[in-house]
């Protein structure tokens, strides 16, 4: 908005709001103290003599900030939101819904929190690296309770904000302890992956994993790039249900990832962010990370409970580092410590409880299993059925068996960027564009739907 200052004399300087910026309407221009710039427009008046009149504007003195573009995930919520058509559907967010297609809260969770309730927990800060029930059962939860690197106090775990803030702590931690150690992460990747690396200013390189040929694991290509990495290179590996692909290693795999990782010197760094949520079974989504621990490596494992406790908005999660010695793990833990607390200084404490009165407690323990069982199942459902739809409809003769054999919340439809954009333009079927779409977000109930607008995406858009 374009305002008139003041008319002032020739001989007093202009007096300018700091955030004003004084345009030029004719006359000389000269920056002022603040480096504003700054315009005298003079003219004789009849009565006085000279005049001077400054014009501004109100600029913002974050004129150099640009739009940053949209969360290529979380972007496509808003776009959803902002859809009218009935027929809409959102498969971009990793967000579990019923198959009524609402947002879920765990029967336990709700129990956990009525007896936190009962308890009439106060609202203290937590230590720095989290609530300590939540830190032994999560690291038990991960490796098994009976693990020796437990009993040997060998693992420095601090809770962390979910799991992205506890990968981004553990770069943090890279960049300082490793300033020139690369991470190495699968191409594609969850989107994050490459922003907290960035951020956190660890250089990265990628590795191949997905092979469209096959819609399948380009186990060779992993393991020659993995080979080729300088030696001690941090090696980012999805624990189970590979985000977007849906690909995981066969048991054989993962222990030649393992052997390969062991002679480079490379440092294997785990995220965990399904565990239970792909098989619907705690115990075998973490035998990776239980693999690569038993060889004696040194790994990093990154936790989160937003998607197997339903706990997406309370930011819980940890950070485990296995160390070679108890001796190692302290010092390691301390280091976390003391990057975290300039960060964030201590974690939310609501979610920690949560975790550590359901993970703790044998009754509520068994009843998650059963829930996590049913959400699991539910997918798995769904994977089916959409298979089935497409498998019918499409009288193209195209192999859609791929589908399932991936596993976890998402498919990785294979289908390309303008295939995409079809599916959301044409059939407002909401997605991220690089083909992935979260069966977690759809119902028995829409899979023909779903079908009708992958075949025309596939075989009528290039
Ligand atoms: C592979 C992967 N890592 C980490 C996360 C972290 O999620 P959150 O920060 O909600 O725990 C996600 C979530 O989608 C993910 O898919």
């Amino acid at each position: 908005m374009a305002s008139i200052v003041l008319p002032l004399a020739s001989t007093s300087p202009s007096v300018v709001a700091d955030n004003r910026k004084l345009v030029r309407i004719g006359g000389s221009c000269m920056p002022n103290v603040r480096g504003e710039k700054r315009r005298d427009f003079s003219f004789k008046s009849r009565s006085s003599g000279r005049i001077t009149m400054a014009v501004a504007v109100n600029v913002s003195r974050f004129e150099g900030v640009t739009m940053a573009p949209p969360d290529p995930i979380l972007g496509v919520s808003e776009a959803f939101r902002a859809d009218t058509n009935d027929l809409k559907l959102n498969l971009g967010v990793g967000a579990y819904r019923t198959e009524e297609l609402q947002p879920y809260v765990l029967n336990v969770v709700k129990k956990a929190e009525k007896l936190m309730l009962e308890k009439g927990e106060n609202k203290e800060y937590l230590p720095i690296e989290g609530l300590a029930a939540f830190n032994k059962v999560t690291a038990e939860l991960l490796l098994g309770a009976g693990n020796p690197v437990l009993q040997q106090g060998r693992v420095a775990t601090v809770q962390g904000l979910s799991g992205t803030g506890s990968l981004r702590l553990a770069a943090a931690f890279i960049q300082r302890y490793f300033p020139d150690a690369k991470a190495l992460i699968s191409s594609p990747t969850w989107g994050n992956h490459k922003n907290i690396f960035n951020d956190a200013r660890v250089p990265w390189s990628e590795y191949r994993y997905y092979e469209p040929k096959t819609v399948g694991l380009d186990f060779d290509g992993m393991i020659s790039d993995i080979k080729a990495a300088p030696d001690g290179s941090f090696v980012v590996l999805h624990g189970c249900a590979h985000n977007p692909t849906g690909i995981d290693p066969t048991p054989e795999q993962w222990e030649k990832i393992a052997d390969v990782i062991q002679e480079k010197n490379h440092i294997p760094f785990f995220d965990v962010a399904y565990q239970g949520f792909a098989s619907g079974n705690l115990d075998e989504d973490a035998s990776s990370v239980r693999s690569f621990v038993s060889r004696g490596l040194e790994v990093l494992i990154a936790q989160s409970y937003s998607k197997n406790l339903g706990l997406y908005a309370e930011r819980i999660g940890a950070i485990n580092v296995v160390c070679s010695s108890s001796d190692a793990a302290a010092r390691v833990k301390s280091q976390l410590k003391r990057l975290a607390r300039p960060m964030y200084s201590n974690p939310p404490v609501h979610g920690a409880r949560i975790v550590a009165n359901v993970v703790g407690d044998p009754s509520l323990f068994n009843e998650w299993k059963e829930e996590m069982e049913l959400m699991a199942g539910r997918i798995k459902n769904v994977r089916q059925r959409l298979f089935d739809s497409l498998s019918q409809k499409d009288k193209s003769g195209k192999d859609w068996s791929f589908i399932l054999r991936q596993i976890g919340m998402f498919s990785f439809t294979g289908l390309n960027k303008a295939q995409s954009d079809n599916m959301t333009n044409k059939w407002h079927v909401y997605m991220t564009k690089d083909g992935r779409i979260s069966l977690a977000g759809l119902s028995l109930a829409k899979c023909e739907y779903l079908a009708d607008a992958i075949i025309d995406s596939y075989h009528n858009v290039s």
